[in-house]
């Protein structure tokens, strides 16, 4: 049975969000905004549900998924809070930032969420539609990226339903993410804390409020620590080329900061929030047969240019690693 992208596509009001409810309490799957990407919600406490997020995203089970949360206590059941998580949870709750912590030996939370592993991911989004949808469902969301796996993530409901279209119940329409790069996941589950995935919120905020380093294990492509480093991703179909000071005949030049002949611009005044916020949704808009490549301008490795040069360079990643 196949729609129109556009009848799966509903506008997130009261009464789509009460429904979506109901179909996610009854196992179904329902995209929905926050304010990183747009997530592929399913029933976190519910085998069957999480398994159905594997195959409609065609993710490898090895990858776990984060669940996600309306509020503190609704996490403080899934999973063991610590005085780091407790401390990081109060400063950038709801906000871009995925915790991995112990798993609760009394944790609802789907084996198969988890991957087995004794460690849960969890996360409290701050965008009103996501809040609101959790609160209809009344349970925790396992929710990826609602992309297929490997691909470029989803910044607006289109996306979501240009490549999910027949695969899942419906998208709620929020508009356009704010933040534009996924959240931060940060390994609390063993000392010291570890960055998995650099993202919304930056490595240097995470240090000001725990007030020592933590550790950047990024990329250690033999022993992922988490399972979702795998080298390529986030990519388009067309090759992608970093640092780019042109482009070379029959490449779309994608820039940064002031620059002449590039098709289009993250940030014409070079800054990384605007620049983070365009990145998936520029990238979509390049990947078109009538180039041959795209070239990327340099991004500062600073701040959130960490989580902006992470995705281009799985981007730009040789796609024979891609799993
Ligand atoms: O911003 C985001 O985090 C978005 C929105 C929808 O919330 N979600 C998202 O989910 O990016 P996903 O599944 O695409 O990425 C989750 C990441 C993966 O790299 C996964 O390996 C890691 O979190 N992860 C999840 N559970 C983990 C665990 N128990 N231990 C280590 N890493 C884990
Ligand atoms: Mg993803």
């Amino acid at each position: 049975m196949s729609q129109p992208a556009s009848a799966m596509i509903l506008s997130a009001d009261p009464a789509a969000i009460a429904r979506a409810g109901r179909v996610l309490a009854e196992g179904g799957l329902v995209a929905f905004p926050t304010e990183t990407v747009y997530g592929l919600g399913g029933d976190a406490t519910s085998d069957a549900a999480v398994a159905a997020i594997f195959k409609a995203k065609g993710r490898p089970s090895f990858n776990p998924l984060i669940a996600h949360v309306s509020g503190l206590d609704q996490a403080a059941a899934l999973v063991e809070f610590n005085g780091d998580a407790h401390r990081l949870a109060e400063r950038f709750w709801p906000g871009p930032l995925t915790l991995v912590l112990k798993r609760r030996p009394d944790s609802p939370v789907s084996l198969l969420a988890s991957a087995g592993l004794d460690s849960v991911a969890v996360r409290m989004p701050d965008h009103p539609v996501a809040l609101a949808l959790i609160r209809a469902a009344g349970r925790p969301l396992a929710a990826p990226s609602a992309n297929r796996s490997g691909r470029v993530s989803p910044t607006r409901a289109e996306h979501v339903a240009q490549c999910l279209e027949g695969r899942i119940a419906m998208v709620l329409d929020g508009g356009p993410c704010r933040v534009g790069v996924e959240s931060t996941v940060l390994d609390l589950s063993e000392q010291p804390p570890t960055l998995l995935r650099p993202g919304g919120v930056t490595a240097e905020e995470l240090e000001a409020v725990l007030g020592h380093p933590i550790r950047r294990a990024l990329e250690t492509p033999d022993a992922p620590r988490s399972p979702g480093q795998l080298e390529s991703h986030y990519a388009p179909a067309l090759p992608v080329r970093l640092d780019a000071a042109g482009a070379e005949p029959g490449e779309a030049l994608l820039g940064f900061g002031p620059a002449s002949d590039c098709v289009l611009n993250l940030s014409p005044k070079g800054d990384l929030s605007e620049a983070a916020a365009h990145l998936f949704a520029m990238l979509r808009a390049l990947d078109r047969p009538d180039y041959r490549g795209i070239a990327v301008m340099p991004i500062p490795e600073k701040g959130l240019g960490l989580a902006i040069n992470d995705r281009l360079r799985r981007a730009a990643a040789p796609r024979d690693k891609q799993k």
